[in-house]
């Protein structure tokens, strides 16, 4: 019985949800990443906690869904929970899991990469509309034990292979090559060759190539594939995925001159390690990923995947600056700083993550230190001096920073022979 493979807690929680939901007069079902996770448990002989459980109701009207969110939050205190009454969903969220409940669907799609048009069906048909065979498997909970697998999943989970369930799948949901990568890279699997070619036919039609052009028409070659790219940065084997991806040409759905170069993979790599900890990362690994579409046509590619309005912003900027750094190593560092000042920070980043050797070290040295050296000589300081504030006061305090930038004053003292040197206080008789 495979639920003798989950941890106990999640297997009495389970057995409660199966007693409700028998109470109620209909089916209720563990689908999805949970049974093909179960299923690898029992093949290993381990038992494991799911983070993450999809649970799918059959035969039960739609107030089935909230009244049975309703129980199980008071079963399991402290939950978020997150009703979707229109598509018959409804999301709870603990600390240590998410479960997706949802009343059994069809999906159709009205186009390639749109998203689908979603009408109540049984288990049977819900099966139809998933990714691949080893995710198109339900474990009855209710009724118990059965396992649906209509699709041999766990054959395939056998022989390591990833297979999409029919011909149409990659032209309806492109996303669904990023989701086989992240299987296939978690779980040592491979596409199986009639999916690959499947994925290849799909490409070269070109439906991808016009859809992808159709503003806000087509979500998995926008704003779900943005999705995908933050999942990608998220798993530890990322270069992996990202080299399998372009083994397969998927860099294409972005851009069809967008390639995982080894320069991009290590433009990804530095900023991967600089921005570890930044809360944000994903996100400015995705632009960074953009900054390698031509020129031209990176805004539109941002603002294709709906990237924030800044970093939409900056990819429009980006070639700007860049026509300017081959000039930086000649010039003093007072120079170099007043290039750079128009620029905010995260650009001079960006920029930064895509260049090596010298100019790379300009661009650290500006962000790090440079840009917030002060003067060893303030306002207050000048006032002291006795020049009057005035129009002056910036200029010596802006040539006082030059210099300063430049090591010809270094502390105090040389400051204020600076000033009085190159700014003589005229006296009022004079
Ligand atoms: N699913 C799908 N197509 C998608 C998204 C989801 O077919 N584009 C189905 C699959 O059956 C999948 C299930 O919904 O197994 C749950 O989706 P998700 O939680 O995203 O994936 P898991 O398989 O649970 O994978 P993970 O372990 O990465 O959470």
């Amino acid at each position: 019985m495979l639920l003798a493979y989950l941890d106990p807690d999640q297997r009495a929680f389970l057995t409660r949800i199966a007693q409700a939901v028998a109470a109620m007069g209909g089916h209720v079902y563990l689908v999805g990443g949970g049974v093909r996770d179960l299923l690898l448990a029992q093949s290993q002989g381990q038992t494991i906690t799911l983070s993450d459980m999809d649970l799918v109701l059959d035969q039960v009207s739609p107030d089935a869904i909230g009244e049975l969110a309703q129980q199980m939050s008071r079963w399991r205190p402290g939950a978020l929970v997150q009703p979707h009454p229109k598509f018959h969903t409804c999301d709870l969220l603990w600390p240590d899991l998410a479960l997706d409940l949802a009343l059994a669907r069809r999906e159709t799609y009205p186009h390639p990469a749109a998203n689908p048009l979603v009408t109540p069906a049984d288990i049977h048909q819900d099966l139809h509309r998933r990714d691949f065979t080893i995710n198109a498997m339900a474990l009855g909970l209710h009724p118990a034990g059965v396992l649906l697998d209509p699709f041999d999943g766990q054959g395939d989970l056998q022989r390591k292979s990833l297979r999409v369930l029919h011909e149409r799948s990659f032209a309806d949901d492109p996303t669904r090559l990023w989701r086989g990568v992240r299987y296939g890279v978690r779980y040592g699997l491979q596409f199986a060759p009639e999916t690959v070619a499947q994925w290849h036919a799909t490409l070269a039609s070109g439906v991808y190539e016009y859809w992808r052009q159709q503003p806000g028409q087509a979500p998995a070659l926008q704003t779900r594939l943005r999705a995908e790219l933050h999942y990608l940065w998220q798993m530890a084997q990322w270069v992996q995925a990202g080299r399998w991806l372009e083994a397969l040409g998927a860099w294409a759905c972005i851009h069809p001159e967008l390639h995982w170069t080894p320069a991009l993979e290590r433009s990804l790599r530095t900023a991967s390690y600089v921005l570890r900890h930044h809360p944000h990362r994903h996100r400015c690994l995705t632009e960074l990923l953009v900054s390698y579409v031509p020129p031209a046509d990176r805004y539109a590619v941002a603002h294709c995947l709906d990237l924030p309005l800044a970093a939409q912003k900056r990819l429009a900027q980006l070639e700007h600056l860049e026509t300017q750094l081959p000039a930086l190593p000649a010039l003093p560092v007072s120079q170099i700083c007043q290039t750079l000042e128009p620029y905010e920070p995260e650009l001079l980043w960006l920029a930064l993550f895509r260049q090596r050797g010298n100019i790379r070290n300009i661009l650290r040295n500006y962000l790090q230190y440079w840009s917030h050296e002060h003067p060893p000589l303030n306002g207050k300081d000048l006032r002291e001096l006795g020049y009057q504030p005035g129009p002056q006061f910036r200029q010596i305090l802006s040539r006082l920073r030059s210099a300063y930038l430049d090591r010809e004053i270094t502390d105090r003292t040389e400051a204020i022979a600076y000033v009085q040197r190159y700014f003589p206080r005229v006296s009022p008789g004079q």
